[in-house]
């Protein structure tokens, strides 16, 4: 099939972060393109519901377009947007979340500015490895391809995690056979950094005595090994923990999983904690439901509310209950391991909370929302890295008779088109 060359201008950025291009064949989605460029471009030649194209030749560039600050950007995959002034962003990044609040016909007077991210702060990423004749190539996996992009460096993480690359890929070229695939989670905790790698092999005593040097030799808190059989993950071990693995809380040190949830930047996390805190004022007793290891309960607790903890991982609970004990707060803090989604909270349970918090996943929490909106809880504070499933449910709890007070988006997620935000919903007296 002969490619289709068009000149189009781009009008917009879309919610993935590619540019739009409103012409007479429909609209055009254009990777790595900002608002005011003229462009040549070669469609995608595969059919799809949404016309795509990529840049061939830039014509004339628009006015906001400026130099991105990654030599990987477009390449690696990891960023979506960093080719635009910091004004066109954060107008993009607001967008997302005013959009798809709009899209549930909720008006954007409640959203307020964009918190600001800024480079080196986030403390988690997941790479992707693969052994080639020349080594092994660390890298991100490309967003429409699954090839693995080598990168060494990424502005967006904490420096500690970019120096690590080396010293893992370095590693990896010992452990990978030819063709062989890994994937390694890395967490920076106040004591280090927390590593895992899933990887189709069973460690023998001598790899694990490797491993355990390079833990000591990369001062790590802990290092983790998950095997990988046609796919399927088996069981994680701990090869060695050097120090307990933590993340502070208010002060109160959690000694967390392995892979487990944290919020991407500390920086970030305490925005959404100041918030949680300054809604939940005055509660005396709160839920604090999808509560990871406790981000948000230990320091409700530490300002001497009572906390009911829930989340479906029996490990970040155990992990919340023990440092919530150690902090002599167990008194303040009950948890359950809980599947909110097949047993949300009912009515009876929710009528003796002030105040529930809700954090879910992507997916959002539709079911529990159904039962808020039914219940007379007086505050809800809703957190949420995902605004099309957060516009869906702030829908159920307004049409519930919710006031939905602010929305505070938080650019955890630097440069790419995902944004955390914080919001408070309460029940008119
Ligand atoms: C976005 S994280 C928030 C964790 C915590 N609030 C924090 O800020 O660190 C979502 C949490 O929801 C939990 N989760 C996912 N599905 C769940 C379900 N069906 N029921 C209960 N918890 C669930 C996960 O284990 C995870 O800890």
């Amino acid at each position: 099939m002969n490619s289709r060359y068009l000149e189009v201008e781009v009008n917009s950025l879309g919610s993935g972060g590619d540019g739009v291009a409103e012409t007479g064949e429909g609209r055009i989605f254009i990777p790595y393109s900002a608002p005011g460029d003229h462009l040549r471009v070669r469609l995608a030649e595969k059919p799809s519901s949404t016309m795509r194209a990529e840049i061939v030749e830039r014509l004339k560039d628009g006015p906001s377009r400026r130099e991105p600050v990654c030599p990987h950007f477009s390449v690696c995959g990891g960023c979506a947007v960093q080719h635009v002034s910091e004004e066109s962003y954060r107008a993009w990044k607001y967008s997302l979340v005013s959009d798809a609040l709009a899209h549930r016909g909720i008006g954007p007077a409640v959203v307020r500015q964009v918190v600001p991210g800024r480079v080196g702060l986030r403390r988690r990423t997941r790479l992707h490895a693969r052994l080639t004749a020349r080594g092994a190539v660390l890298g991100y996996l490309t967003v429409r391809s699954h090839r693995i992009v080598p990168v060494s460096e990424c502005p967006v993480l904490v420096p500690a995690i970019v120096d690590f690359f080396e010293p893992l890929r370095a590693l990896l070229t010992k452990f990978l056979s030819r063709g062989q695939e890994a994937e390694i989670a890395v967490t920076l905790c106040g004591t280090g950094l927390d590593v895992s790698i899933a990887m189709g092999k069973s460690l023998q005593l001598a790899e694990r005595k490797k491993l355990v040097s390079f833990a000591d030799a990369n001062n790590l808190a802990r290092l983790s090994w998950q095997p990988l059989q046609r796919g399927k993950v088996g069981e994680l071990e701990t090869v060695i923990r050097r120090l307990p693995p933590t993340i502070a809380y208010a002060g109160i040190n959690v000694e967390i999983p392995p892979d487990a949830f944290v919020q991407a930047t500390a920086e970030g996390e305490a925005v959404l904690r100041d918030a949680v805190l300054a809604s939940t004022a005055g509660s005396r007793r709160v839920a604090d439901l999808f509560a990871g290891c406790g981000a948000f309960s230990l320091p409700v607790a530490a300002a001497g509310v009572h906390v009911t903890a829930i989340d479906s991982a029996a490990d970040q609970i155990a992990s919340l209950e023990n440092a919530a004990r150690h902090a002599m707060l167990g008194e303040f803090v009950r948890t359950e391991t809980r599947d909110l989604n097949r047993r949300p909270l009912m009515a009876e349970e929710l009528k003796v909370f002030d105040s529930v918090i809700l954090d879910p996943p992507r997916a959002g929490a539709m079911v529990q929302a159904k039962l808020l909106a039914d219940s007379s809880v007086p505050t809800v504070v809703y957190v949420s890295c995902n605004p099309a499933s957060f516009a869906r449910d702030a829908r159920i709890m307004i049409d519930g008779g919710y006031d939905l007070r602010t929305v505070t988006p938080v650019d955890q997620f630097l440069f790419s088109p995902h944004i955390e935000l914080v919001a408070t919903f309460r029940r008119p007296i």
